[in-house]
């Protein structure tokens, strides 16, 4: 056993179990992250934050919903909204961070397709963000469900009768999903269960896998430049600090994220006070009723350009039926991000301004993605459904190109 001698202080006396000074030399004061990183490298810490305020003001409307059909409404509505003190304001918290955490996230994502941050080393940091994208929307879509209002119920309705696509187990699988023949009280219970416990566990295991998974490639930069950290840090520690083109994480870089987390935060709580009702649909301060469907059903915004994709494929094209259609397009559109880093065909880490077609792509895809988000709130008919028809189809297009767009890119500059 190791020799362990009296401590002089509280700080010591942890170091001699727990090695914490080696740990906060590795995960902080040398922690070496570029200087050339703009904003936009501030949404990693905006999204652990806005998960953590999910978590904390979900904690206390835990206290007082309660996960039965009868009485999922009035608990959220009545007793939160206006019996407990302050119930509406951890609501508003809560509905507001859950929408706006998927505002930052596509940020986040945009962001990182832009710099090209998920190829030549940085896969895995990739690969973990997709997990938190897909679990991210897992906990959005089953918290939309507990009000028991009318869109959550036909938006449950809606989201568990795709899974009947599924060859041969469709049905079955729905069955198995909802935990009855239809949307009833077992799916209410399940989804509650996933909402506050499982989903929050796993999204917790994956923020630190993602964090890991930064600390051996480092994140990008502005230019792309493949920095010699090793060369950078001796510069910076041995008091070079203007030459070095690195600065440790703590406590120099965290007060630049600090200061855009409190430009968020003003921007977050204007929201929660004044705007908190663009996260509510009004349609849902209705109970669910299953014998009244409502004229249009649609998820929130965040998943509307991948329901868009869905509903595009509106007529059977050789064959093969709408529904089909529309389900393979939704799996694509949900998938094809994972393999990302191998659609694009460019060895080298660039920003898009120094890729010009792919700097043409990702802003056709931006544009596409906004087209289908506006689209797949609008009634699916007319002129509606072909521009959904067309946004869908290019969506598809522009990762299919995507390949030869960046060995293209790659064999112009030589
Ligand atoms: C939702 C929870 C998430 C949290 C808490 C989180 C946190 C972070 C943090 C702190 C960083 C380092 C600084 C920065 O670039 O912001 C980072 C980088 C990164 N994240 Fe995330 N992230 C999340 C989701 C995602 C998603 C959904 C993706 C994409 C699929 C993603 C992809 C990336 C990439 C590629 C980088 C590297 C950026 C670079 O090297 O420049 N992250 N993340």
């Amino acid at each position: 056993m190791a020799k362990f001698e009296k401590a002089n202080s509280v700080g010591e006396w942890l170091d001699q179990r727990l090695n914490v000074k080696a740990f906060n030399k590795i995960m902080m004061t040398e922690y070496w992250i570029p200087k050339d990183i703009n904003f936009l490298w501030a949404m990693g810490v905006l999204l652990a934050t806005t998960f953590g305020i999910l978590v904390i003001s979900g904690l206390f409307l835990m206290m007082y919903y309660k996960p039965d059909v009868n009485l999922a409404f009035n608990s959220v509505n009545y007793t939160i909204m206006q019996e407990v003190a302050f119930g509406w304001l951890f609501r508003h918290m809560h509905g507001v961070a859950a929408s706006v955490v998927f505002l930052i996230i596509y940020i986040h994502m945009l962001t990182g397709i832009y710099y090209g941050s998920y190829k030549q080393g940085r896969e895995m940091i990739w690969i973990s963000g997709m997990l938190l994208f897909v679990t991210f929307s897992a906990a959005g879509f089953s918290g939309y469900m507990l009000p028991w209002g009318q869109m959550s119920y036909w938006a449950a309705m809606v989201i568990t009768n795709l899974f009947g696509g599924v060859p041969f187990i469709g049905d079955a699988l729905v069955v198995w999903i909802r935990g009855d023949f239809n949307v009833a009280d077992a799916t209410l219970t399940r989804f509650f269960m996933l909402h506050v416990f499982l989903l929050p566990i796993v999204i917790m295991g994956l923020i630190g896998l993602h964090f890991y998974t930064l600390r051996i490639p480092h994140v990008n930069n502005q230019s792309s430049e493949d920095i010699d950290y090793d060369a950078e840090a001796q510069k910076y520690l041995s008091g070079n600090k203007k030459e070095s083109k690195v600065i440790p994480f703590w406590p120099v870089f965290i007060s630049k994220d600090l200061a855009v987390l409190g430009i968020f935060l003003i921007f977050y709580f204007y929201l929660v006070f004044f705007h908190y009702s663009f996260a509510m649909d009004p349609i849902n301060f209705e109970p669910a009723n299953p014998m009244v469907t409502p004229a249009h059903i649609y998820p929130e915004w965040y998943f509307l350009w991948s329901y868009e994709v869905l509903r595009g494929f509106f007529f059977d094209i050789a064959g093969i039926s709408a529904f089909n259609l529309g389900l393979m397009a939704f799996a694509f559109a949900n998938g094809i991000f994972f393999v990302l880093p191998w659609l694009d065909r460019d060895s080298k880490v660039l920003p898009a301004h120094k890729r010009p077609l792919f700097f043409i792509w990702f802003w056709i895809l931006v544009a596409d993605l906004i087209v289908l988000t506006i689209w797949g709130k609008l009634p699916p008919t007319g002129t509606n459904a072909w521009v959904g028809f067309f946004a869908a189809i290019t969506f598809i297009l522009l990762f299919v190109l995507l390949p030869f767009i960046t060995k293209k890119d790659q064999e112009r500059r030589g």
